[in-house]
Order: structure tokens, then sequence, then C-alpha cells
């Protein structure tokens, strides 16, 4: 009875967005319309005043480097209070690089080759989360080169989007699994400390994760489908997040492949406030 009303409740929710933003628009039902505006908006004014702030305080960085920030902008915050609980870990991006490249919090540490920290442009404004680094990556250092990185950067690229000027990319563990096996709980638990505080540091106006660990990570929501949580704004520590399929999942399934786009279409209106 309870999950009959949720579902009435649920396509009386989607026939009031459709009424009010036409038949084009897309379901957020995480967030209402209105909210996942209000988020981006907010997240986009942080974003500003980190600008301005940097434009007068910033030392220029190294490429591919986020800058030291200014003065802490409200989703900056709220990222922060999500971190705070987490082992301390140094707050500037260069230390926290440093310190990731050196780890041995786990056992990953032992097999890899490189330490896989991240890719894309400082002040991204979308910070797309993954799983684990590959062969590939593990050889290479950099997250998502092999195909599924290409097939990544080719669907982005579709919606406007690119590692050279608004997007930053990196995964939920920085070390390969053997065989490139599911992440372990303990694997997590150690690692995700680095990719919540790239966040907090980032500082990006909307998170994209692909794949279930990275969603279940960002959500709060273990063991949930991805089907299940996808196609819709979600809220992590004040920024916009949309949840989507695994590149490699859709060059397994192609069917899989339109969906990703609805979501990428989301996120990019959640971008453009539209
Ligand atoms: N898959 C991921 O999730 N991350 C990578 O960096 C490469 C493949």
């Amino acid at each position: 009875m309870t999950g009959l009303r949720s579902s009435r409740e649920e396509v009386a929710r989607l026939l009031r967005q459709k009424a009010e933003l036409g038949p084009e628009a897309l379901y957020l039902s995480g967030l209402s319309r209105g909210e996942a505006l209000r988020l981006a908006a907010t997240a986009r004014a942080g974003a500003q005043a980190l600008e301005t702030s940097a434009t007068l305080t910033r030392p220029v960085a190294a490429s591919g480097t986020p800058k030291g920030r200014g003065s802490p902008a409200p989703t900056r915050q709220a990222v922060a209070a999500v971190t705070s609980s987490l082992p301390v870990l140094p707050a500037s991006y260069v230390e926290l690089r440093e310190h990731a490249l050196s780890c041995t919090r786990c056992r990953l540490s032992e097999g890899r080759t490189q330490v896989v920290f991240s890719d894309g442009v400082e002040h991204a404004r979308v910070m797309v989360v993954g799983e684990a680094p590959g062969a590939s990556e593990d050889e290479t250092g950099v997250p998502f080169v092999g195909a599924a990185g290409k097939y990544l950067n080719l669907l982005l690229s579709t919606v406007g989007l690119s590692r050279a000027d608004t997007v930053y990319i990196a995964n939920v563990l920085k070390c390969r699994p053997p065989g490139n096996r599911n992440p372990m709980p303990d694997e997590i638990e150690a690692c995700s400390p680095f990719l919540l505080k790239q966040i907090e540091l980032v500082q990006p106006e909307v998170l994209l994760a692909v794949g279930s660990f990275s969603a279940q990570l960002l959500t709060g929501r273990e063991k949930v489908a991805l089907g299940k949580i996808r196609g819709e704004v979600h809220n992590y520590g004040g920024v916009p997040l949309v949840v989507t399929y695994h590149p490699a999942a859709l060059l397994r399934n192609p069917k899989w492949t339109r969906p990703f786009w609805e979501d990428l279409q989301l996120l990019r209106q959640v971008l453009d406030g539209a």
C-alpha cells in the first residue's frame, strides 16, 4: 500500500513537473526543480566568490593543480562539514596530492605502479567521480585514459564539457585493485577521504558520479541499484550531484547510453541554471 501510494505520488510529481517545464524536461525526483536550481546557484555563487578572492590573492599554480583559494564560500563550508569527521588530511591541494602519492593506507599500495590522483583543470565547474584505476591508468597515473575514458570524453563533449576547460576527474580509489576487481569496503574507507577532500578543495559547481561505487559513496545510499537513484539531482554537502552509469558499463551494454546521456543533459541544465 505504501509502495503504491509513493509511486502514485511520484507519478503526480512527474506530471506536475512536465506541466511546469514542458514535455522535454527531465524528471528531478531527488530535488524539486527549484531546489536543484537554488543549489546550483549557491554553488555558482560560491565558485564566483572564490574566483573574485582568487584574482586578488591567489598565486599562479602549476597546470592541472587547483590554486590556493581565498576565503571560504558557502558551499565550501558545507562540504568541509562533511569532511570534518574524517581522518585529518593536508589542507592544501598540493600537500594532499603529495600525501596521496605516497599513501600506504591499504593493501592496494603494494601492487600499484602509480597512484592515480586526478586529471582535468583547476577551477573545474564539473567534477566527475569514477571508481578505481584500471591497467592503463595504473601505468600512466592518469584517470580514465582507457577505452571507457575515451568514451566518457566523447559523451562529455556532447554537452560542451571537457577536461581541457571545465572538468576535473578523480576516482573513489586511487590505486588499481588487482585484476580490476571491485573495491573492497575497507579500501573505500581508507581511500575515500582523499576524494572527499578533493571535492572540498576543487569546489565544483556540480558533481557527476559514474558507477555504483561513487554514486553510493556520495549519496550515502549503500547497496541501492544505480537505476533507482539516477535521473534525479542529489545533494552532496550543498553541491548538486547527478549519478549515472559507468562508461565501461555502456561499452558492455549500449542500451545504457541513452539514460547516461539524459543524465548528462540533467547535469547541463543544473550547470546552466536553465
Ligand atoms: N574506471 C574508473 O572508474 N576510473 C578510471 O580511472 C578508469 C576506469
